[in-house]
């Protein structure tokens, strides 16, 4: 797939689960083969680097990048603000009040400032907030929004841009590829931070879908709305789950889907990314998180392409 990448001038990327990535040389060996960008799973995320109240972890997230490096890859920074995987520290000082706004804030300013500095000039992307929205449109409610206000947001993409001015500055979330709301939300929401000259160069549609739904077929559309307020698209975090027992036509259905998806992208001038949450059964989210589902990858267990590797490479060939 790189080679199909370079042609199409975009990225195709996969999230890195380390423990793989360490310890699997057959893991090791096909991410490095197949993919020219790596989103760290979750070694970036707040509890991953600073487990402790100032005390920082940064091993996982060098080796992907170390791993970025050796291999040519780009990488995508995952992710600066989220109301999930939050270091036990900091939710229960917000919650008992020792922590109160002023502190938060700064707290929030300086967890941006030093994991932006430590990777300037390798991240190509930072997800800077991920999942702002809730599905009813509304902005969700987080303990940024609650204790912070709205103006987090253009906080922090501030402070993300002074740290390394060349990163391209991302909002990330899923369910964007169709629903109305969360869609009308975003665009003003970046009009806005547009308006009030807020650095924002790109809109992540996360891309978990699942075959027993319809395929979200408007949304090369909603890709170019962002489009056209001088964004920047990536498909951030592609997978494609189905009800088990996995079975021929549902591999079929699934393999359709990640096409459509690739395609929509490759329609898009501004798509520049294409990425999976991870590429293999063997290490995928999804068993974990949604009951009864799962065989969300490209790959299967043991590494061997299912069908839709096989159609996105066809994909790609077109
Ligand atoms: C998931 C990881 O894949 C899991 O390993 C972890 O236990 C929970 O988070 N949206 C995101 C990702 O932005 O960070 C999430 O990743 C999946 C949903």
């Amino acid at each position: 797939m790189r080679d199909l990448a370079r042609k199409h001038g975009i990225r195709i990327g996969s999230a890195v689960d380390v423990a793989a990535l360490r310890a699997e040389a057959d893991y090791r060996h096909v991410l490095n083969r197949e993919f020219t960008h790596l989103t760290a799973e979750n070694a970036m995320k707040w509890e991953s680097v600073e487990p402790e109240r100032g005390v920082y972890t940064w091993d996982d997230a060098d080796a992907v990048v170390a791993n970025a490096r050796r291999n040519g890859q780009q990488v995508r920074g995952h992710t600066l603000i989220w109301h999930n995987q939050l270091p036990g520290w900091l939710t229960s000082g917000v919650e008992d009040g020792s922590i109160g706004p002023a502190e938060l804030r700064k707290i929030l300013r300086e967890h941006v400032q030093t994991q932006v500095r430590r990777y300037k000039g390798k991240i190509r992307a930072w997800d800077v907030v991920n999942e702002a929205v809730d599905d009813d449109g509304n902005m969700r409610q987080t303990i940024w929004l609650q204790h912070l206000g709205p103006g987090y947001i253009a906080d922090a993409f501030r402070w993300a841009r002074a740290a390394d001015p060349r990163a391209k500055l991302y909002l990330n979330d899923y369910n964007v590829e169709w629903n109305q709301g969360k869609i009308d939300r975003y665009l003003s929401i970046i009009q806005e931070l547009q308006a009030q000259r807020v650095p924002i160069d790109g809109m992540g549609f996360q891309g978990h879908l699942g075959i027993q739904y319809d395929y979200p077929g408007d949304w090369a559309n909603v890709m170019r709305r962002f489009a056209a307020l001088g964004l920047e698209i990536a498909v951030t975090e592609m997978d494609v789950r189905m009800v088990l027992p996995v079975t021929p036509e549902k591999l079929a259905t699934q393999a359709e889907y990640y096409s459509r998806a690739l395609t929509d992208c490759l329609s898009v001038k501004a798509c520049r990314e294409f990425t999976v949450w991870g590429y293999t059964d063997r290490h995928s989210w999804v068993p974990g998180w949604f009951d009864g589902e799962g065989a969300a990858c490209i790959l299967d267990e043991n590494l061997r392409p299912k069908p839709a590797y096989q159609a996105l490479l066809a994909t790609a060939r077109r």
